[in-house]
């Protein structure tokens, strides 16, 4: 009865990946119970989480062909356009269809833009491929496009760009402050992604030192038009999450990535620590802190323990 803070899976967003050219979902071995996804298994994936409850998923596409400016993230029959047609049709408004946008996972460098001559993405550059994919993802339906690859300005750009192309319904839900951290390791094996020459993306993702600097990176995509924003990782960046919900009226996202789900897998199959009481606490502490929308691969488990 005087519980502070209840989970709904009104609350969950699932990340769920999706691959070119399989027919058969493939296992991420370091991401247990996770599957790189066939345009199928993808489709049933997606109608057991909303029976569940759940009311949207975010999607990440694995290209077949990868090049040095990541052109299948735009091209209207790229795999997550297509996956986006595929969800519309099942579900029709009766699914939340969330597409992040960027183009790691379609270059052949595994860097967020474009490059320059000193192999570093190029902002500006960047920001007009950003804008060709947030139309094709809007084009094949989808309800929010989510920028994930912290270029400068980038969520003006792609306001812009959806409004000119006429999807000003289409919202934008803000990688506002996501770090560099050490924990995205095992999303880059579910996108077979690999940063060319050992390098890393601390040129544009936030130090895990600076708190002052998140905010200011929400603010300022939030005054770019950013519908939402997103902290990410979640759990080590708690004190963010509250501060932005201190702060900002607008809803906030937080995402529990990739290794952090893993961190507690890996635990569990050791047998030191209980899975589903673990999951349901770190979710529970994220909305606690101030999420209102948690991005996790926990989501089905979580959603089939609320029935
Ligand atoms: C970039 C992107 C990343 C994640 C989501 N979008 C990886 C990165 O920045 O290296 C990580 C998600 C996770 O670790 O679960 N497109």
């Amino acid at each position: 009865m005087v519980r502070e803070t209840r989970l709904h899976p009104d609350d969950l967003i699932a990340p769920l990946f999706v691959r070119e050219g399989i027919d058969e979902p493939q296992p991420i071995e370091s991401l247990p119970g996770q599957f790189q996804h066939s345009r199928a298994s993808l489709r049933e994936e997606v109608r057991q989480l909303k029976d569940l409850g759940v009311p949207s998923v975010i999607l990440f596409g694995v290209p077949e062909r990868k090049d040095a400016e990541g052109s299948e993230a735009w091209n209207p029959d790229g795999i997550v356009q297509v996956a986006l047609r595929d969800l519309r049709d099942d579900h029709g408004d009766d699914l939340v269809l969330i597409a992040d946008l960027c183009v790691d996972e379609y270059t052949d460098h595994g860097h967020c833009g474009v490059l320059d001559a000193g192999g570093q993405p190029d902002n500006d550059a960047t920001l007009e491929l950003y804008e060709q994919i947030a139309v094709a993802q809007a084009t094949a339906g989808a309800d929010i496009v989510a920028p994930s690859g912290m270029m400068d300005g980038q969520v003006f750009a792609i306001r812009e760009a959806l409004d000119d192309a006429g999807f000003d319904e289409t919202a934008i839900l803000a990688y506002a402050a996501k770090y560099a951290t050490a924990l995205y390791g095992p999303f880059r094996d579910a996108v077979d992604v690999q940063i060319a020459g050992g390098g890393d993306r601390k040129g544009y993702q936030q130090d895990v030192a600076n708190a002052r600097e998140a905010m200011e990176e929400i603010r300022e995509d939030i005054a770019e038009g950013a519908d939402m924003v997103m902290v990410k990782p979640a759990m080590p960046y708690l004190d963010v999450i509250a501060r932005a919900r201190a702060e900002i009226d607008v809803p906030i996202a937080a995402y529990h990535v990739s290794g952090e789900y893993a961190m507690v897998h890996a635990a569990a199959i050791q047998g030191w620590l209980d899975l589903e009481p673990v999951a349901f606490e770190h979710t529970l502490a994220i909305k606690r802190a101030g999420a209102d929308l948690i991005l996790t691969y926990f989501a089905r488990m979580l959603a089939e323990g609320m029935q």
